[in-house]
């Protein structure tokens, strides 16, 4: 029983130490799919969206946003950490404009990653144009707030980037295009040198303090089970094995920009695999009672516009949850990985 307790006395350990140090975080760049999105796919045409109910019922207002969640993202958790907003604006969206981006800006796209093919799948904002978009932030700053201010928030934000999931499971996996052309392990390579085209890219225009989180236990998600049918509906073992096979190698690809490149700092937050597979196996010492299905409808395949209002199945309490819908994540289970990895990002700050 008394191990309950430990995630909230580390998070109020997290807040003294962030106390001390928020002042020198100017803002939160985000790129990335699904698990960071905080609402860019409401303006595009896709049938991946979230802007509706019961998404975001445990939002402030209970407002549906576009995030893929019943309230807040990691980067909402992180941003509000280092004394900038509760949330992070999503760079499309018409409410908010340079004067709110200043502090936080969102480019991710539910449904993207590294490949330009994955972003085809369901037609939403591939990396390039998240990068593009990003070009056009920069020159929005410095007409905003002069060239010199702008260099330094550039300079000094932190720069958190989600994805990698999709590349595998709604491309590589579920597509004939790639599977033809690579084995999984040459997949595993060229999404890698992507990546690393990527970083190098971000380096370039000026990015220094990097987040780059690997991919989770991606065949553990609740879509994945229901389809494990020989498995008994346990964790697809192959997709985990794909998951840690490429995180080593992203790992070894952030440690050598590390070294080449003058003053850039990535911190691949590699163990984030580990700390979700610990809540999969464990999940009553955080205070979860059900992980192997969602709280939406059935929780077994809903995701998206399937996870609808009416449905007289959707769980009453999400905090019981580890994953809201099919595919993502519940507001708890964000908050403990934001949590979790809030220490290792201070580093940046020291
Ligand atoms: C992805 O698409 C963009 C825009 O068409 C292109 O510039 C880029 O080279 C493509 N990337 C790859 C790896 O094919």
């Amino acid at each position: 029983m008394a191990y309950i307790y430990i995630p909230w006395l580390l998070f109020s350990q997290i807040l003294l130490q962030v106390a001390k140090h928020e002042a020198k975080v100017p803002a939160l760049i985000v790129f990335g799919d699904s698990t960071v999105d905080s609402g860019n796919n409401n303006r595009i045409k896709t049938l991946l969206k979230s802007n509706f109910k019961p998404y975001g019922r445990d939002f402030a207002g209970g407002q549906p946003t576009g995030r893929f969640s019943n309230g807040r993202v990691p980067p909402d958790f992180i941003s509000e950490a280092f004394g900038l907003k509760p949330f992070v604006p999503a760079y499309l969206d018409p409410d908010y404009g340079i004067s709110d981006f200043v502090t936080g800006v969102c480019f991710a796209s539910a449904g993207t990653g590294y490949d330009n093919a994955t972003s085809d799948v369901l037609n939403v904002i591939p990396l390039w144009k998240e990068v593009e978009y990003y070009k056009e932030y920069q020159a929005k700053l410095r007409a905003h707030v002069g060239h010199h201010k702008a260099r330094e928030i550039l300079t000094e934000a932190l720069y958190v980037i989600s994805l990698g999931t999709n590349d595998f499971l709604e491309n590589y996996y579920l597509l004939p295009r790639r599977q033809v052309q690579y084995t999984v392990q040459q997949y595993q390579d060229f999404l890698v040198g992507l990546a690393e085209n990527f970083m190098r890219e971000l380096y370039s225009l000026g990015a220094r303090k990097i987040s780059l989180t690997g991919l989770p236990p991606m065949g553990c998600l609740p879509l994945e089970r229901a389809i494990n049918f020989i498995g008994h509906h346990d964790c697809v073992e192959e997709y985990n094995n794909v998951a840690v096979e490429f995180n080593v190698k992203l790992n070894n690809m952030v440690a050598k920009l590390n070294q080449e490149l003058p003053g850039y700092r990535v911190l691949f937050t590699e163990k984030v695999y580990q700390f979700v597979y610990q809540i999969i196996r464990t999940p009553s010492l955080f205070g979860f009672d059900v992980v192997e299905v969602a709280c939406c409808s059935t929780g077994r395949f809903e995701m998206s516009y399937l996870c609808s209002e009416p449905n007289p199945y959707t769980c009453k309490d999400a905090n019981k949850y580890m994953f809201w819908d099919a595919f993502h994540p519940t507001e708890k289970t964000n908050q403990l990985v934001s949590n979790y990895l809030i220490p290792d990002l201070l580093q940046f700050y020291n």
